[in-house]
């Protein structure tokens, strides 16, 4: 998609309207720490949270990884997009009007815009109509289907706005196009009539059916499922995928369940639409419906960023097929439960029922027991390699003993793993408690034998944050230099009063700032005014607008221990110490040049300049001792 630059003014105010916290959380499950929320970074495999999100500051920044940033930020990084896309999305997303630098352009991005806004509205009409015609309709065969089959209450039914699609092959297409004055070509966008093969005009891609809207997380219309009440084939038609609507990417009924799903930090998936619909009618709303497909991962993210414990039940019908089936539900999500980011439980209801069959003749506890008694997916796998096996019969014992192997191969974390290795020494070891270590050991060694090791990630490098650590002895003046300027970075980034000491103190000694990351970023600053207010953010914008390398410098706009770090940055006299620690590594080398040059030259020869250069290099050595005075406060443990 061709996307046009985007006025600052529309930048700015995306940036003022987009919540951080919102942001992020549709994507990490935050929990409250103090003025923060913490949750499991996004951006590296972690097990407990360093992923810290300041709504004060509307950034974030992860401790384990140093990925930081503002909502912009994020959403390019864990989406691999592109700033202007980002923005226009939020844009959206928040409902702030688009200004485009060319007018053009400007047009051209309403118009996207506003398809897709256009699109939201013949949907909803088309909603309505179905609705109407359910209970206009002369027999009301749909309605009484709703009633009698499907035992839905009158309240059920408007909860979902189900609805029918009349007979004919046109009544849609006359009420949007005929009555309503939608373009054509909108309807059709919106996948609701195609273009007739022979001939000119349209047909209803919906007739004659039972009309299940499908919505987004905000509960909007985007697509339909329409159920056959004959015997007509497919049972179930869907709408086509149009630019609201792709199936893999949505979830049926996530809108009414998303609440339900945090309440009981659990989300239950089930296939047909009528499962999860009866489910809510039952109470149980943490259900959702996966529109007939193995589930995708995105859809797991979906739901899992409701849950805290990320704990998935998937009530498949996983015993008409065995085992393959449950496997092929279960899709992409394998990797994610053998790496322990989800709880996925497996329920399957006796008699290969589903979820709406199962609660016409069973109570809404009954399918919560079933709920409890669900068995974690990894168990479940235990369980049918164990199925019509007698560990007893020397080859029985052999098979299943091979096929924990494979299985517990599979588990890359770690912790995980051992405990699965755990759990099946305990059962080949068949009761006899003295046995367990021995078929552990043996277990292990056959996995460390055959198995690709994991790969390990590198350990990440720690913000040196030489505030809180030891300065390491005798240090470089490179690095020196590096933590001196980062650190008169860091202060005038999160100290505003601060800052016109920092200017005033670079100019007195005539210094610039050496490391060209570093000024990179003070060039950045002095474009700004000193008084500027969200200058973090601010900057953070100039890096992602020119798709500058932001990782060198991204440390300086964070702070470790937060407060305490805070605190220790507003001491006037940090400004001296670091700004008399850059002068230090200038004031050396100069004072090494000068006594060069003095030893080199010859007294008889040259007196004056030899005179000059003793006093050159003299009169540095005694600024380096003033110097190293200056940055005797609190410095040594500080640069
Ligand atoms: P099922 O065929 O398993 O039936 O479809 P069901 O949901 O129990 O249907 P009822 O109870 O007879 O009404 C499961 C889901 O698969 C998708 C639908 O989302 C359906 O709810 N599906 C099924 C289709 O999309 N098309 C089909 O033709 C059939
Ligand atoms: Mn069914």
């Amino acid at each position: 998609m061709y996307i046009p630059r985007l006025h600052p003014n529309t930048i700015e105010e995306v940036k003022q309207r987009a919540d951080i916290v919102d942001v992020v959380s549709e994507y990490v499950v935050l929990r409250k720490r103090g003025k923060d929320f913490v949750g499991l970074c996004p951006f590296h495999d972690e097990k407990s949270p360093s992923f810290t999100v300041s709504p004060a500051k509307q950034m974030y920044f992860c401790f384990g990884c140093q990925a930081g940033g503002n909502a912009i930020k994020f959403l390019m990084d864990v989406g691999k997009r592109s700033f202007a896309e980002v923005t226009l999305d939020l844009a959206r997303r928040y409902q702030v009007p688009v200004q485009t630098l060319e007018p053009e352009q400007r047009q051209e991005l309403q118009r996207q815009i506003s398809l897709r806004e256009q699109l939201f509205e013949v949907l909803a009409s088309t909603a309505q109509f179905y609705q109407h015609a359910l209970r206009q309709s002369a027999d009301q065969k749909a309605l009484q289907y709703l009633k009698s089959d499907r035992l839905l209450k009158e309240e059920t039914i408007q909860q979902f706005g189900l609805g029918y699609a009349p007979a004919g092959w046109e009544t849609l297409y006359r009420y949007l196009v005929d009555s309503k004055h939608y373009p054509v070509q909108l309807v059709e966008k919106a996948g609701l009539i195609k273009p007739r093969k022979e001939g000119n005009g349209y047909y209803d891609v919906f007739r004659d059916r039972l009309m299940i809207p499908i919505r987004d997380i905000q509960g909007r219309v985007i697509a339909f499922g329409g159920r056959t009440l004959t015997d007509e084939q497919p049972k179930y038609l869907n709408s086509p995928e149009t630019e609201l609507f792709s199936k893999g990417k949505t979830l049926f009924a996530l809108d009414q369940a998303k609440s339900g799903i945090s309440q009981f930090d659990q989300a239950v998936v089930v296939e047909g639409y009528f499962d999860a619909i009866a489910l809510h009618a039952a109470g149980i709303n943490n259900a959702v419906a996966s529109l007939g497909t193995a589930l995708s991962l995105e859809q797991v993210k979906l739901v899992l960023r409701y849950t805290d414990s990320k704990q998935l039940v998937l009530n498949f019908d996983a015993d008409k097929a065995g085992n393959n089936a449950a496997n092929r539900a279960i899709g992409e999500i394998a990797e994610l439960a053998y790496m322990g980011e989800v709880q996925l439980k497996i329920l399957n209801i006796p008699d290969g029922k589903d979820a709406d069959e199962y609660l016409h003749s069973h109570s809404p506890e009954d399918y919560r027991q079933l709920l409890i008694n669900a068995p974690l997916w990894l168990n479940w796998q235990i369980d049918q390699i164990l199925k019509d096996r007698d560990l007893k019969q020397a080859t029985d014992f052999q098979q299943v003993m091979q096929q924990m192997l494979k299985f517990l191969k599979r588990i890359q974390y770690p912790e995980l793993r051992k405990f699965y290795v755990a759990y099946c020494a305990e059962i080949l070891s068949l009761g006899e408690a003295g046995l367990v270590r021995l078929r552990e050991e043996n277990l292990e060694t056959q996995l460390s034998s055959t198995s690709i090791k994991t790969e390990k990630k590198p350990i990440t490098v720690q913000e040196k944050n030489y505030i809180s650590t030891q300065s390491p002895a005798p240090q470089s003046d490179r690095s020196l230099l590096e933590q001196a300027e980062a650190l008169l970075l860091r202060i005038y980034l999160h100290c505003s009063e601060q800052r016109q000491s920092i200017i005033n103190e670079l100019e007195a000694r005539n210094l610039e700032f050496s490391l060209s990351h570093h000024r990179s970023l003070w060039q950045k600053i002095l474009e700004l005014p000193v008084e500027q207010v969200d200058l973090i953010s601010n900057l953070q914008d100039r890096y992602l607008e020119f798709s500058e390398d932001f990782s060198l410098v991204s440390h300086v706009f964070y702070l470790n221990e937060k407060s305490k770090t805070d605190d220790i940055l507003r001491i006037p006299q940090l400004v001296q110490a670091a700004s008399a620690s850059m002068e230090r590594v200038m004031r050396k080398k100069r004072y090494r040049y000068f006594l060069e040059l003095w030893q080199e030259t010859d007294f008889k020869a040259e007196p004056e300049k030899w005179q000059s250069y003793y006093q050159a290099f003299y009169s540095e050595k005694l600024r380096l001792q003033e110097l190293d005075r200056q940055r005797l406060f609190s410095i040594t443990d500080l640069l």
